[in-house]
């Protein structure tokens, strides 16, 4: 990183460390005895920490959901051949630092290079997170899916790239209310208005009741419905983790299923020893939003199946090397420490 060349454009260290802390949706494999209580677990997490963190979240729009809109823009900016997502619309919800960045090739070089040096492997995992997802909801699409929950939204623009759900797909955003506030503006500057078959849900999972704030929107129970939850796992706790969950097994059509990531437990708790590991819980605290929920490696099939779910698929980056990084990216470094899955609501 050159700091002269950083300071000509105005970006400063903490626009750097903002973008590498988008690296911490990454989650790390290993073997745990599973337990559900200890995925109950908020780790070392005070109190004190979360009250602070909820204020937060109620009065600004979310960090983290700006930095991750940052790589999907970045790799976005890429050629055809050489990228591993496609998110247009990305760049749009950036603001004048960290879109100052993404505008600028050469800095946007450095940055990320810079976050390579600090976190190997992430904007490859965030990049080839977002196609999954991607590829998945096209699936569902096609598999005749009628409604759309995005759970913790952010700047996801899966509603407004994926036309064919128009008019056949009711979505349902949710989102603490200052980051669905900022998107709706931005996406009225954009689009000129919010589309009719998108309804935006304000809430705070760790406070509210999906149940409460889905209903009265308009969602249906009955519907075969896909459950989309990005990036959102590590930063609620277990109860509105659980919560969650509860509501999308018991309020779901038949055919209905949910796709998530999720961080280790003992990266979350600090027992998983790394430097890397606590670099990452650092980088999470310091942004003012903790890491607060994780669950035991190798407890996921467990984990779901008794709350409800079925077919779970867990992969990690790994499988986003073979699978998304061929030719001119081939060499790209895939953080193998995350884990996302997919999984189907059982059967009554
Ligand atoms: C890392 S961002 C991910 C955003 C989006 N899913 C994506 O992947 O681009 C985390 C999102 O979770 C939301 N979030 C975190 N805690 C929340 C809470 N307690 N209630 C509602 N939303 C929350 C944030 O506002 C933010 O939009």
């Amino acid at each position: 990183m050159n700091p002269a060349q950083l300071d000509e454009r105005n970006i400063n260290a903490r626009d750097i460390e903002e973008l590498i802390g988008a690296l911490s949706d990454l989650e790390v494999d290993g073997i745990i005895e599973h337990k559900p209580s200890q995925c109950a677990s908020k780790g070392p997490v005070s109190e004190e920490l979360l009250e602070e963190e909820d204020l937060m979240k109620e009065e600004k729009p979310s960090v983290s959901a700006e930095q991750v809109a940052a790589i999907r823009a970045a790799w976005s900016r890429r050629p055809e051949d050489e990228r591993v997502c496609y998110d247009p619309l990305a760049r749009h919800f950036l603001g004048p630092e960290l879109g100052g960045v993404i505008d600028d090739p050469k800095l946007t070089e450095t940055v990320a290079a810079a976050v390579e040096e600090s976190t190997p492997g992430a904007i490859g995992c965030v990049g080839a997170r977002t196609r999954y997802i991607d590829d998945y909801l096209k699936t569902c699409i096609d598999d005749g899916i009628e409604q759309l929950v995005i759970l913790g939204a952010g700047y996801d623009s899966r509603p407004y790239r994926f036309s064919e759900m128009k008019g056949n797909v009711r979505v349902f955003e949710l989102d603490q209310p200052a980051t669905q506030r900022e998107k709706i503006e931005i996406l009225k500057m954009i689009l000129g208005s919010t589309p009719e078959h998108v309804v935006y849900v304000p809430i705070n999972f760790d406070k509210e009741s999906i149940a409460d704030r889905l209903y009265a929107s308009g969602f249906n129970r009955d519907l075969k419905t896909l459950f989309i939850w990005e990036g959102v796992t590590m930063y609620i706790t277990a109860e509105a983790v659980d919560a969650t969950l509860g509501f999308v097994a018991e309020n779901s059509g038949k055919g209905s299923s949910i796709i998530f990531n999720y961080i280790l437990q003992s990266v979350v708790d600090g027992t998983y020893r790394t430097e890397d590991a606590e670099k990452m819980r650092q980088s999470y605290a310091q942004r003012g939003e903790p890491l607060i929920f994780g669950i035991p490696e190798g407890a996921i099939d467990a984990f779901l199946s008794e709350r409800g779910f079925c077919n779970v698929k867990d992969v990690n980056g790994e499988f986003f090397r073979s699978a998304y990084f061929k030719g001119k990216i081939a060499s790209t470094n895939v953080c193998c420490l995350c884990g996302f899955v997919t999984a189907s609501v059982k059967p009554n």
